[in-house]
């Protein structure tokens, strides 16, 4: 069981990393040429996040880099996922880069490296240029071709210090939570167009991966990160097990399904038909979009439990969970985040057997995010102990070494987040850091008990 809290050593090829995102963390929205992204307008616009949150200063990451790359480095993590901002490279989507924008990044990789911390490159986590929003955004074909632009760009610039390049971070949650439900940036409701915007990602990161191979300079890796979440019926109920196999299929199998198989759900048709013709699939774009991989990140957080829950006031013109009379119903028994997710380790090994399972010569697997928010609050000492968040990194790192006892190919675990950060749209209140940031004390970073029990364990190959 994964809650044993003992481990065996991990490999000692194993990757120990933690992650971030741009908007999350950089701020100085306006500095050095960056242009508007989505999230800038979203989060300015009133009712979108809690208390009105928004990015502007965040952790101010972009000027406090290097103080945040000591602390990856003190924490003795050998790998740091980020993310580069498309407006700070292309403030209009397009055209040529913004030398400002490039050298931000450029400073920031080499001091990695001369930290010894090895750059995780995502291209996509999130910051869409609102000028291609206001184009048709990813409901078009146009910002999949800007984006392989971009990628191009990025990569010539960096590849000579990048070896690890992610396209995109959970396209689910950009088509669905931004076109479905309106939860996040743009943040519309809208059927067809959130579909068409799901197959466009995919087709940004065929021509990205296509773009940046073509002007490979040696040993770089290329991958996706998706967000995947193990659905399970919340009874034994045939109507919820008919939900679970809905929901798996808006939530996993329609990227999982083209990415690593290159078919389309079987099922589709039952779910979407009604609301699209797919008219925007080209002939050629299955095989574009299963391109060879050289990893596939997984950002795991924890399972969802499906129940069958017929809605009042059914519009056929959407597909959310709703609308396909889904509702997420976990035991009450599972412990809860403060998000409100449930706590349930087993998720990760099952969601890796499962892949192994389904899809044949799978490339290496790398856990790109995991970790939990609490309510951490700095006791009189200004400590901030988080027995919680430790015990949760502990126990899903049980639940990865379950998957590698089975001969499943991990490779490697980053914990979200380095440090606490705008989490969209419940802003700042919801704290996923293994670092503490004042955000009442000039942003101080304040090292949590879990940043000390993760470096230990790192020190140790995972024998804690
Ligand atoms: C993931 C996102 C990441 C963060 C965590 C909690 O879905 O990739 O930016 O918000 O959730």
């Amino acid at each position: 069981m994964p809650s044993e809290q003992v481990f065996r050593k991990f490999p000692d090829s194993f990757t120990w990393g933690v992650s971030t995102a741009s908007y999350q963390i950089e701020g100085a929205v306006h500095e050095d040429g960056r242009g508007p992204s989505i999230w800038d307008v979203f989060s300015h616009t009133p009712g979108a996040t809690a208390r009105g949150d928004h990015g502007d200063v965040a952790c101010d990451h972009y000027h406090r880099f290097r103080e945040d790359v000591a602390l990856v480095r003190d924490l003795g993590a050998g790998s740091y996922r980020f993310s580069v901002a498309w407006p700070r490279i292309q403030p209009e989507g397009h055209g040529p880069a913004n030398q400002k924008g490039l050298d931000f990044y450029r400073r920031l990789t080499d001091e990695l490296l001369d930290a010894g911390v090895e750059p995780w490159l995502t291209l996509y986590h999130w910051d869409l240029p609102q000028q291609l929003e206001e184009r048709g955004g990813w409901r078009t074909r146009d910002t999949a071709e800007r984006f392989a632009d971009y990628a191009a760009l990025v990569h010539d610039a960096l590849s000579d210090r990048v070896t690890w390049w992610s396209t995109l971070n959970e396209p689910y949650c950009t088509a669905f939570l931004g076109m479905a439900t309106g939860e996040h940036a743009p943040g519309t409701r809208e059927g067809h167009g959130a579909l068409a915007a799901a197959h466009h990602l995919m087709v940004g990161h065929g021509l990205a991966v296509q773009a940046m191979r073509a002007q490979r300079r040696g040993a770089e890796k290329f991958g996706i990160t998706l967000n995947l979440t193990e659905v399970r019926p919340a009874s034994a109920d045939p109507a919820d097990r008919a939900a679970a196999e809905r929901f798996d299929l808006m939530h996993n199998r329609v990227f999982t399904d083209p990415i690593l198989a290159g078919t389309f759900p079987s099922r589709e048709r039952e779910v979407w038909s009604d609301i699209t013709d797919f008219a925007f699939r080209r002939p050629d774009d299955l095989a574009l979009i299963r391109q060879p991989l050289d990893f596939l990140g997984m950002n795991v957080y924890c399972p969802t439990y499906a129940k069958f829950a017929p809605t009042a006031d059914p519009d056929p013109r959407f597909r959310t969970a709703a609308d396909i009379d889904v509702v997420s119903a976990p035991p009450a028994d599972l412990p809860r985040t403060a998000m409100g997710w449930p706590v349930d380790a087993t998720v990760l090994t099952q969601l890796l057997r499962g892949l192994n399972k389904d899809y044949r010569g799978l490339p290496p697997i790398y856990i790109t995010e995991n970790g939990a928010a609490f309510r951490d609050v700095p006791d009189a000492t200004g400590h901030v102990p988080d027995p919680e968040r430790i015990a949760y990194i502990d126990s899903h790192l049980g639940a990865v070494q379950d998957a590698l006892a089975e001969g499943i190919d991990v490779r490697g675990y980053f914990c979200w987040s380095l440090l606490d950060n705008f989490e969209w749209a419940y802003g700042y209140a919801k704290r996923f850091g293994l670092i503490y940031v004042d955000y009442d004390d000039d942003l101080r970073r304040v090292p949590k008990s879990s940043y000390h029990w993760y470096r230990d364990l790192i020190r140790a190959q995972g024998e804690s």
